[in-house]
Parts: structure tokens; sequence; C-alpha cells
């Protein structure tokens, strides 16, 4: 019932395709707004290269005083905020200290931004850090909630939460994933509020390139590559979609919406698997994947929304394929390659 009336949404924010300089986006497409470079563009020629290209939902890492602030009046843009892990411990010890990082990173911007999301770590579950998560978001959830906020409080995790993946019906997290993650998602189930996954076909990928298919990898092909069960997969990104799924089912947590929080592909770094030409491919076809409405084998008709890692080429991260995940260059502000 929700996913139709999801998809009927959908099929009319779809009619709503802003073009130009060559580049189409769709409304439900986000953009990750990653700032690790020293030659990147001041925040508000960005806020407008996003309205240029039809952009309404970005994530940025954390509550960066000068992005916030370029963002205030549009209001158009949904924004979602991370919590910067170093934040986490004193977040998680008290309560007191939670209703201050919120006074000070998120108050200021309530009248005039439209903060959709404040996600609390990235990818900190499994880890070390991982049972400081959902203290924080349970304190926070408590303080929108008796403010009567609209924003989502959740989290951001990693593929690494599943130990196995393959074929899907069997995504199971580890054990690990299951003490961390799985009081987290029951939390979430309980307040309808969507868990955020980074998801990137690129690494198993690069991982064996030998014996998975680049057409499978990057939503290049229509045949069914993957039998599993009563559901047939062409495309890997659906195939990891539905493994999450399927762990969080084994974890009795049966309905709970699921965002893409970070998808993509380096567009160099990594010899003849990072080209701008698979790049611009598998965004392209990641793109009309999510405008389709069409969802995963096992979540059909229900639309996925997702979003692209990154906004920019960033000069500041590891050296090789983590600096070419970008649509954009910093200097100039010029796609990378021709995306729609
Ligand atoms: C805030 O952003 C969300 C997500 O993009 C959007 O659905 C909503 O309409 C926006 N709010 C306003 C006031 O534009
Ligand atoms: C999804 O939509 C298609 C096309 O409208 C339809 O044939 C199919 O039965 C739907 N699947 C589910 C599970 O509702």
């Amino acid at each position: 019932m929700d996913c139709l009336k999801k998809t009927l949404l959908f099929l009319l924010s779809c009619t709503a395709i802003l073009l130009s300089n060559n580049i189409v986006a769709a409304t439900n497409v986000g953009l990750n707004y990653g700032l690790l470079g020293d030659n990147l563009p001041p925040p508000p020629q960005v806020i407008n290269l996003y309205k240029s290209i039809g952009i309404t939902k970005i994530r940025i890492f954390d509550p960066n005083v000068e992005v916030l602030n370029a963002l205030r009046g549009h209001q158009d843009i949904g924004v979602t905020v991370g919590v910067k892990d170093q934040d986490l411990a004193a977040l998680a010890a008290s309560e007191e200290a939670v209703k201050g990082w919120f006074a000070t990173n998120i108050e200021p911007y309530l009248t005039d931004v439209n903060i959709t999301f404040i996600t609390v770590g990235n990818e900190v579950i499994p880890g070390p850090l991982g049972s400081q998560v959902l203290p924080v978001v349970k304190s926070l959830t408590n303080l929108v909630e008796s403010r009567s906020l609209q924003i989502s409080i959740t989290t951001v995790v990693s593929m690494a939460n599943l130990g196995e993946s393959y074929p899907p019906s069997s995504g199971t997290f580890t054990p690990l994933a299951r003490e961390q993650l799985t009081p987290v998602l029951k939390f979430l189930s309980e307040k309808s509020v969507p868990i955020l996954v980074n998801m990137y076909p690129y690494f198993p990928y690069a991982s064996d390139p030998v014996n998975i298919h680049l057409d499978y990898a990057t939503f290049n092909t229509e045949a069914l590559v993957v039998q599993d069960g009563p559901l047939g997969y062409s495309n890997m990104f659906d195939a990891m979609y539905d493994a999450f799924l399927w762990a969080m089912e084994k974890e009795g947590v049966e309905d709970l919406p699921l965002v893409v929080s970070e998808t993509g592909w380096p567009s160099a770094g990594n010899g003849d698997l990072t080209t701008p030409l698979i790049a611009s491919t598998y965004n392209r076809n990641f793109v009309k994947h999510i405008e389709s409405g069409k969802g995963t084998p096992k979540r059909s008709n229900c639309s996925i929304d997702g979003y692209i890692f990154a906004t920019f080429n960033e000069n500041l991260k590891p050296a090789g394929t983590e600096q070419h995940f970008g649509l954009f260059e910093p200097t100039d502000m010029k796609p990378v390659y021709k995306l729609f």
C-alpha cells in the first residue's frame, strides 16, 4: 500500500525534470557534498550548481557552518546532516551534550534550511564506536519529537554489516552487526525512519573483475544474471540492496525503508576499471533505475531514494580511486564526464 502511494507521488514528481548545461537531474536523486579538498568552490556557488541541475537533496558529512549558511533560504533543497564520528563518544555519554550539539549545530538553521535527516555516524557500525550510535539516535529522536520537528534521526552504515550476501536471499548480518545494528534497526522501525546504507557495486567488481561482468555491475544489461529462487537479477545494485533487506528480515525487521546514502563509480585511479566512460555509464544508469520507480526484485514497485557520491573530486582524500568519485571538477565546476 505504502509503496503504491509512494509510486504515484514519484510519477508526479518525475514530470518536473530540469534541463541545463546538458545535465538532467531527477528530483529524487541526491548528491553527496564532500569537503575534503583544498580547491573546492565556495558553498554559495555549489548551491547554485545544485539548483541549476535540479538537485533537491544533498548530504553533508558534518554540520559545516559555511555550507549551512549558504543553504539559508533554499528550502527546496532537503539536507541530510551528519554527526561527526569523533563526537559520538561525548554525545552517547550525556543527554545534555546532545542538547548542546543540537543547539549549536542545528538550531541556528531551523528557520530557513530544510534539514530532513540527521545521521549519527558514518559507517561506524560494525566497529569500535558502533555501540555509541543507538544512545545518540535515541536522544536526538526524543529531542526532535519533543519539539515536533520534522527531522528524521538515523545512521549511515556500509555493506560490511553483511557476512553473507550471495545469493541475495542468503543475506545475513555478521555477529557484530547483529549486536550493534539490529537494535538500531528495531528502533528505526518503531519510528518509521529509514536506515541509510552506502552501496557500491564498484568494490565487489574491482575485487573480482574476471568473474563479475562489468555490464552486471553497471546496470548495462537487461539479461538475468543471477536467479535466486523466484527473484531474478540483472544488476548487482539490486542484488546488494535485496541482500540487505533479507538480512534485516532475518532479524525480524521487515518493512523498514532503505535509502541508499552513497553510490557511485570512480572515473580514474584503477586503470581500465575506472574510466570516465564506465563511471558515466554507472551513474547514468543508476539515475535511470531510480527514476523508473521499479524498485528491486524483492521490493518491486517501491521507489528507491539514492544519493550519488560525490559532487566533486576531492584532492585531500587518500590517493587513488578515492579522489575520483566526483561528478564535477572542483576548480571550474565543469562535469568530469557527460552524465546525462
Ligand atoms: C524539503 O526537502 C524535502 C526532501 O527533498 C522535500 O520533500 C520538501 O518538499 C522540502 N521542503 C520544502 C519546504 O521545500
Ligand atoms: C509492479 O508493477 C508491475 C507493472 O505495473 C506489475 O505488473 C506488477 O504486478 C507489480 N508488482 C507488484 C509486486 O505489485
